[in-house]
């Protein structure tokens, strides 16, 4: 059994993320979708909030669960039993910060991480772009599931 955990801000979940998870899910016996508790900057969305959306999108994939964290990383990865953790990686300029992040996370805990290339058409994709976009009052329909757009615009409005 082998249980991989896909962390992130998910503030909130693009159909980038959705693609990586849905991704994992043949991949793997079990998908954990760990959601940050306090992101660095400040979220749009709140942690129940993100959970409860995240809940939603993935409520088609049954080997899929979501849970957050707030300290480290590989603490909650060693709590859950999760044996890697994935991450997304869209382009040269994410790879920088993810190769840190995946080195630091080897050298506290011995865990491994994966990444998984987007899908090209989600290469310029990112919640901070499409949180932007929405909030000037730009479409989003075709970057988000209909009911994060329908959120955004909500709490835009
Ligand atoms: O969606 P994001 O914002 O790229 O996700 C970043 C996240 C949550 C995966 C990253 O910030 C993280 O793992 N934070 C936990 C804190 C931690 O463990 N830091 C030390 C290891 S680098």
């Amino acid at each position: 059994m082998t249980a991989a955990l896909v962390p992130g801000s998910f503030d909130p979940p693009t159909n980038g993320h959705l693609d990586v998870i849905e991704r994992c899910t043949g991949i793997f016996d079990e998908v954990i979708v760990a959601v940050i508790k306090n992101p660095s900057k400040d979220p749009l969305f709140d942690e129940a909030e993100r959970i409860a959306m995240l809940t939603e999108l993935c409520s088609e994939w049954d080997t899929v669960r979501i849970g957050s964290f707030g300290g480290l990383l590989v603490d909650y990865a060693k709590q859950t039993g999760a044996d890697v953790i994935v991450k997304g990686l869209r382009a040269m300029t994410d790879f920088d910060y993810e190769f840190q992040m995946s080195q630091m996370n080897r050298h506290l805990s011995g865990i491994v991480t994966l990444f998984v290339a987007t899908k090209p058409e989600y290469g310029y994709l990112s919640s901070s772009l499409v949180k932007e976009v929405s909030r000037l009052g730009g479409a989003v329909d075709a970057l988000v599931p209909a009911s994060v757009a329908a959120a955004m615009k909500e709490r835009y409005a």
